[in-house]
């Protein structure tokens, strides 16, 4: 298979905001400088550059501006990651993003969870499996590659109607090969400078063939049940659709990379953050527990449980809150605007730190403090709207948010009732901020049975 467009192409290239960026974010606590030169110059802090000018945006009306009441105004930004998403509907803008969008919509309708819920389930027994192999042998595993795994089995299953037919550790480390910023930034001074790096241009290439190749693994693999309503079910409807030819095959192929990926790291990364706390917070760990006893006794959970199990939920959005999975959303100004008395130009590329507003003392107490109880109904409800933003807000929300929370929810309760997921890394974690909040070195854990 040939590989169309140059594997050094993308998130670190020259032109890439990514690689603009990379000064801020090299640093060692590079959130904490972000946030020093937000609290400076009041939210904005505008970035000159010879031909580009970048508008860093921290507070939630900002958010508000660019995502909700002028979002019209703002196309997205993903250039650096087509080779991995392709011109799928996280990618696209206008009047095509809603045709793409909406038949696919009706997959992650609430009311088709219940539906999930045996694969979701099914997914997580693979990985207990393979953790009470690992808590034998006492190995030191990355968690987040064991998190990805899983997530990306429960999108096979649930969403596809697929076994996973590859293997997830290979793909993980191929893709996250190609989505490391700094490896691509080493990829172009290896170019230009002759310097040592730890990636080759080929090795790129390699992992995008891999990428390429999974879709249609996917496809071909057995099916599980051959429900009428999935995922992939709705995309090849879409295809079908003779009044709908831009839907072709091409675009399930990238509709389907796009979940792999998207549907996947940031669910993957959230549940990997939630460990990491919990194990720095043993006394949430212990109230897990304790929830899942009492809303479950012995027994694994039923669907109509999961709902009761809200102190499991408050932990993850607690770790959105304070890891961000994605921590800055991108935008390019296609018109001139207003946002609180800064003028934004069009060509402008505005990043809304969504991290900052997390942190901020004006919109959380003590912000920094581990404290699941802030997302209990009756304090969340004072919250200052746009102040928290894991998903996104507006038209172009995560589609696969309230998903994303059902698995994790579910993924959390089984585990940590069988096993007890030691960290074994230094405190605190260092952050790799690049297109998602990363773990520096990734989260080494041991696991021990409980
Ligand atoms: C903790 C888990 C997740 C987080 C934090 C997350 C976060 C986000 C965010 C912030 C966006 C908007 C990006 C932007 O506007 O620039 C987004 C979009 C999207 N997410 Fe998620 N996501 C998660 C899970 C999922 C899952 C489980 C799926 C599907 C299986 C999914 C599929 C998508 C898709 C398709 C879009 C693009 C929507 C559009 O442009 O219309 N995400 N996600």
């Amino acid at each position: 298979m040939t590989v169309a467009y140059s594997p050094s192409h993308g998130l670190g290239e020259e032109q890439s905001i990514w690689f603009k960026l990379t000064p801020l974010l090299n640093q060692e606590n590079p959130m904490q400088v972000l946030m020093a030169l937000s609290d400076k110059y009041g939210g904005v802090i505008p970035i000159n550059l010879k031909n580009q000018r970048i508008v860093l945006l921290s507070e939630p009306a900002h958010a508000e501006r660019v995502l909700v009441s002028n979002a019209d105004n703002y196309t997205k930004y993903f250039d650096g990651l087509r080779p991995i998403f392709g011109n799928s509907m996280i990618t696209i803008d206008g009047a095509l993003w809603q045709k793409i969008r909406t038949p696919q919509q009706a997959a992650f309708h609430p009311n088709m969870f219940e539906e999930y819920f045996p694969y979701l389930m099914s997914a997580i027994d693979s990985k207990m499996a393979r953790w009470a192999e690992i808590a034998e042998t006492g190995e030191t595993v990355e968690m987040v590659e064991e998190t990805w795994t899983l997530a990306a089995e429960m999108v096979c299953k649930a969403l596809f109607d697929r076994e996973m037919p590859f293997n997830p550790h290979f793909v993980f480390q191929q893709v996250k090969t190609y989505t490391d910023v700094m490896n691509h930034k080493s990829i172009r001074l290896k170019n230009q400078r002759g310097e040592l790096v730890e990636m080759t241009a080929e090795e790129t290439a390699k992992a995008m063939e891999v990428w390429h190749s999974i879709p249609d693994t996917v496809m071909g693999a057995n099916v599980l049940e051959h429900r009428e309503k999935t995922l992939l079910k709705m995309l090849e409807a879409a295809e079908a659709d003779p009044d709908f030819p831009e839907f072709d095959h091409r675009q399930v192929i990238d509709e389907m990379k796009q979940y792999l990926w998207a549907g996947t790291e940031t669910t993957a990364l959230t549940l990997a953050w939630s460990l990491y706390l919990l194990s720095q917070h043993p006394e949430a760990m212990e109230r897990i527990r304790a929830e899942a006893h009492a809303v479950c006794g012995d027994a694994d959970p039923e669907w109509n449980q999961v709902q009761q199990l809200a102190y499991t939920r408050q932990v993850i959005q607690e770790t959105m809150r304070l890891f961000p999975p994605i921590w800055a959303l991108i935008r390019i100004a296609a018109g001139d605007d207003d946002i609180q008395g800064h003028k934004i130009k069009a060509g402008d590329k505005v990043v809304i730190l969504t991290y900052i507003a997390h942190h901020s003392p004006k919109y959380w107490d003590d912000p920094e403090k581990f404290d699941p109880e802030r997302f209990a109904p009756e304090r969340a409800k004072k919250r200052v709207k746009y102040s928290y933003l894991p998903f996104a807000a507006g038209k172009r929300a995560c589609i696969g948010g309230a998903l994303s929370q059902i698995e994790n929810t579910l993924a959390l309760v089984q585990l940590l009732r069988r096993f007890t997921p030691e960290y074994a890394g230094p405190v605190p974690a260092k952050i790799h901020a690049t297109v998602t909040f990363c773990p520096k070195g990734g989260l080494p854990f041991r696991i021990r049975p409980r």
